[in-house]
C-alpha cells in the first residue's frame, strides 16, 4: 500500500488595518513602550473594524491560500477554524467561512485549542487526508482577540491582537515532502492560567458576571510563561527523537508567537539559531491561533522556504494545550 501525505498547497494571511501601538496603549493603562518591547518584543498589534467579525477576517486569509493552492472553493471537503473569538456562541464560524467561500461540498467545524488551535487543526486535516477521507481541507487560525481582552489589566491587554492566517492542504504523491508528524498535549488541570470564564455554562452571562469583567481573558502571565518554557522544547524534541532527527535538521521554526522571549529561549535551549525563527510579533502581537499560519505565509511568501527544508512548528495556549510538528516543505 502506497502512503499518502498531506503537504501545505497554499498560504494566506490577513490582518486588519487599524494599527494599534505600544505608545497609544500608555494611554489607556499604566505601562511604557520601552516595558512591553523589552518584555515581549511587541511594538503593534492590529485591531479589527467595528463592522468585522471573525469569519470575515478568515475568509480574506482563505481566499489568498486558495488562490495560491489554485483550488476553488467548491472542491473543499473540509473547514476546519481554530478560533476562541467565534462570531458567535452558535453556529461556529467555520460554516460561516463555508458560506462565503460557497464551499458547498466541505464539512466545516470551529476548533479551540486557543494558541494551539491552527496547529491542532492542521494535524487534524493531516490524518484526514493521509486516510485518503479528504482531498482539499482548507484550515484557518482567525481571532478578534481585542473584544476579550480586558482594556483594564495591563498584565494582558498589552499583549493580544487581530488577524488571521490560512493554509489549504492536500495529498503529495511524493513522500519525501509534506508533514511527517505532529505531536499534540494538553493538561486541563492548569486551565486556571488563562481563562474566559464568565459567558458559558459554569457562569452565564449575567449583570454579575458583566461587574466582574469575568467575561474578559484572566491571565497569569508568569505561570504561562514558565510552563511553556518547560512543555515547548519537550515537544520539539519529542517530535525530532520520534522521527530519528537532531536540532541540526531543522531549516526554520514557526511558531505560535505569545512572547518573542519565549520562542527565543525555546530555540536557544535547543541550540537552534534564532535566525531560523520567523518572528513577527513585533508587528501583530499574540494573534492566537493566526499567529502560526501568518508566520508561515510571510515566510513562504518572502520565499525563504525551499523544498526539502524541514520546518519545526510549536505552539502553546490555554488549556494548557501544546504541540509540535515537523514538515519537510
Ligand atoms: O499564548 C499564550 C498566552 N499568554 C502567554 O503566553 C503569556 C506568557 N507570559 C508572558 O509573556 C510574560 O509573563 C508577560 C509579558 C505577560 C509578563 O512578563 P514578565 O517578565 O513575566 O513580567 P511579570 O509578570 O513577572 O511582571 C513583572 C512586573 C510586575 O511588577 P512588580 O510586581 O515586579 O512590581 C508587573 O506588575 O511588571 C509589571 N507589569 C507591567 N509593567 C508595565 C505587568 N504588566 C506590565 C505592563 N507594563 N504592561
Amino acid at each position: 500500500m502506497t502512503l499518502t501525505y498531506s503537504h501545505v498547497l497554499g498560504t494566506g494571511a490577513y490582518a486588519p488595518s487599524r494599527i494599534l501601538t505600544n505608545q497609544e496603549l500608555e494611554k489607556l493603562v499604566d505601562t511604557s513602550s520601552a516595558w512591553i518591547t523589552e518584555r515581549t518584543g511587541i511594538k503593534e498589534r492590529r485591531i479589527a473594524a467595528d463592522e468585522e467579525a471573525t469569519s470575515d477576517m478568515a475568509v480574506e486569509a482563505a481566499r489568498q491560500a486558495l488562490a495560491m493552492a489554485g483550488t476553488d472553493p467548491a472542491a473543499l471537503d473540509m473547514i476546519i477554524v481554530g478560533t476562541i473569538s467565534p462570531d458567535m456562541p452558535m453556529p461556529s464560524s467555520a460554516v460561516l467561512v463555508q458560506a462565503k467561500l460557497g464551499a458547498t461540498r466541505a464539512f466545516a467545524f470551529d476548533l479551540s485549542a486557543a494558541c494551539a488551535g491552527s496547529l491542532y487543526a492542521i494535524s487534524i486535516a493531516d490524518q484526514f487526508i493521509r486516510s485518503g477521507k479528504a482531498k482539499r481541507v482548507l484550515v484557518v487560525g482567525a481571532e478578534i482577540l481585542s473584544r476579550l481582552v480586558d482594556w483594564s489589566d495591563r498584565g494582558s491587554c498589552v499583549l493580544f491582537g487581530d488577524a488571521a492566517g490560512a493554509l489549504v492542504m492536500g495529498p503529495t504523491p511524493d513522500p519525501a515532502r509534506g508533514f511527517i508528524s505532529a505531536h499534540l498535549h494538553s493538561d486541563g488541570s492548569t486551565a486556571s492560567m488563562l481563562q474566559i470564564p464568565g459567558g458559558g455554562s459554569r457562569y452565564p452571562q449575567s449583570k454579575d458576571v458583566l461587574a466582574k469583567n469575568m467575561h474578559k481573558i484572566a491571565m497569569n502571565g508568569r505561570e504561562i510563561y514558565k510552563f511553556a518554557l518547560r512543555v515547548l522544547p519537550e515537544a520539539m524534541l519529542e517530535a525530532l527523537a520520534a522521527n530519528g532527527l537532531k536540532p541540526g535538521a531543522i531549516d526554520h521554526v514557526i511558531s505560535h508567537q505569545a512572547n518573542a522571549r519565549i520562542v527565543e529561549s525555546v530555540v536557544d535551549r535547543l541550540r537552534i539559531p534564532r535566525e531560523k525563527c520567523w518572528l513577527n510579533i513585533d508587528r501583530y502581537g499574540n494573534t492566537s491561533s493566526a499567529s502560526l499560519p501568518i508566520s508561515l505565509d510571510e515566510a513562504n511568501r518572502a520565499g525563504k522556504l525551499k523544498e526539502g527544508d524541514l520546518i519545526a512548528m510549536m505552539a502553546i495556549g490555554a488549556g494548557m494545550a501544546w504541540g509540535s510538528a515537523l514538515l519537510r516543505w
